[in-house]
């Protein structure tokens, strides 16, 4: 038997799969999920207000060990308010990696501000605090504001404020993020972290999405707890998470019954109804987190059997490990692999082609970005849905 037949036949043994295709990611509903939505439906709160939101969003403070948690319509405008809040504006520039989903740098672009990309780390494919720390020591300026009080950093090559720095914890596995956020306090950077993949991930016991200023997580259909689409802001400043909420609903001043608003908000709050659906999907994140592990170390073994490269949990971590990854050895190996496990009822996928690489942001400034380029030549992600308890 060929190394990829292998692959698909272990996959299929996995997933008690024997004839359907096996998808990357799915969804589970096995608790509450029908009760509180009907419970939406029957108070006729299926919108932006309702109990559920308040409900999710404390359940979720609680469980990332945040102080303040604020539900968005998706991850994309939770990125998009998140930098807006620290400060991004047009004509400054945002330090992020170019291996990411579409959403970090559209959210940069959203301010009308540009993106920097810079090279992430081997290992946890997360931008990396030392390509940021070259970066930062050898292209930029450190300069005063007299009008503000504060210090700020100049990109020396163009005269632009640096707002920002966006890491994300790619495919759940955790960036060194205490090391990234350490070095931008020293340049005066606000850190938001794109946490979009990494619900259940913990970086030397603190869950992801709460060491930098701003925390955003996502809950598309494809992550590991969904509320059809959703997205939450995490603070630890517990003011600025106020001052969030009222952004998100479009900034009105509360009254019984008058239209006063303070400032220019948005319409970014998540209704009643999907709060209620995440809210039934967060009582089983233990659970979903179980089943994943299992899976990863099941797959660790298998391929390590196999000699090939399958991505492990970086030290100190603790993954959720939201979509298992494998290294190909080179990129026409890779294209082999997806075309047959895909012709083979195995649902597999390459990693996002770099940000610099597309259109738009083809013109912005890199370091060298060595990882991006070895992983994005030769990552596949495989299934990786978390298997009910039931089956
Ligand atoms: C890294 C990353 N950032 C942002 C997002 C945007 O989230 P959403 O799809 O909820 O808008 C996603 C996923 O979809 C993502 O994977």
């Amino acid at each position: 038997m060929s190394q990829y037949q292998q692959i698909v036949e272990f996959i299929r043994e996995l997933y008690h799969e024997p004839k359907d295709i096996i998808p990357l990611h799915v969804p589970l509903f096995n608790g509450n999920e029908k009760k509180y939505m009907e419970d939406c439906i029957d108070s006729t709160f299926v919108s932006s207000v309702g109990k559920y939101g308040s409900l999710f969003e404390k359940r979720m403070a609680e469980y990332t060990g945040t102080n303040k948690a604020v539900v968005c319509v998706n991850g994309t405008n939770a990125l998009h308010l998140a930098l807006v809040i620290v400060g991004v504006e047009r004509d400054t520039e945002v330090i992020t990696q170019p291996l990411t989903f579409i959403a970090t740098a559209n959210a940069i672009s959203y301010c009308g501000a540009k993106p920097i990309f810079l090279d992430v780390d081997i290992n946890t494919m997360g931008l990396s605090p030392d390509a940021i720390k070259d970066w930062l020591s050898s292209s930029t300026i450190q300069l005063f504001n007299v009008k503000t009080n504060i210090r700020e950093t100049i990109n020396k090559k163009t005269g632009k404020r640096i707002s920002a720095c966006v890491p994300m914890h790619t495919f759940g596995h955790p960036a060194r993020i205490d090391e990234i956020v350490e070095i931008c306090n020293e340049y005066c950077i606000p850190v938001v972290e794109d946490a979009a993949e990494s619900l259940g991930s913990f970086y030397k016991g603190k869950h992801t999405g709460t060491f930098g200023k701003v925390g955003v997580l996502s809950f598309n259909g494809n992550k590991i707890l969904t509320t059809g689409g959703g997205g939450m802001l995490l603070f630890t400043d517990e003011e600025l998470g106020k001052k969030a909420k009222h952004l998100t609903t479009q900034a009105k001043v509360p009254h019984p019954w008058e239209f006063v608003h303070d400032e220019v908000g948005y319409n970014y709050r998540m209704p009643n109804i999907n709060a209620a659906l995440g809210l039934a999907q967060l009582e089983q994140l233990p659970n979903f987190l179980d089943s994943k592990r299992k899976i990863a170390k099941s797959y660790e073994t298998f391929f390590s059997n196999l000699k090939l490269t399958y991505i492990t949990e970086p030290s100190n971590a603790s993954s959720n490990f939201w979509l298992n990854c494998i290294l190909l050895p080179n990129k026409s190996e890779r294209d082999t692999f997806l075309k047959y496990s895909n012709d083979n009822g195995i649902m597999t996928r390459p990693v996002w082609r770099l940000m610099n690489e597309l259109d738009m942001f083809s013109n912005a400034e890199t370091d060298k970005l060595v990882n991006a380029k070895f992983i994005s030549d030769r990552l596949v992600n495989i299934p990786s849905s978390a298997i009910s308890n039931n089956e």
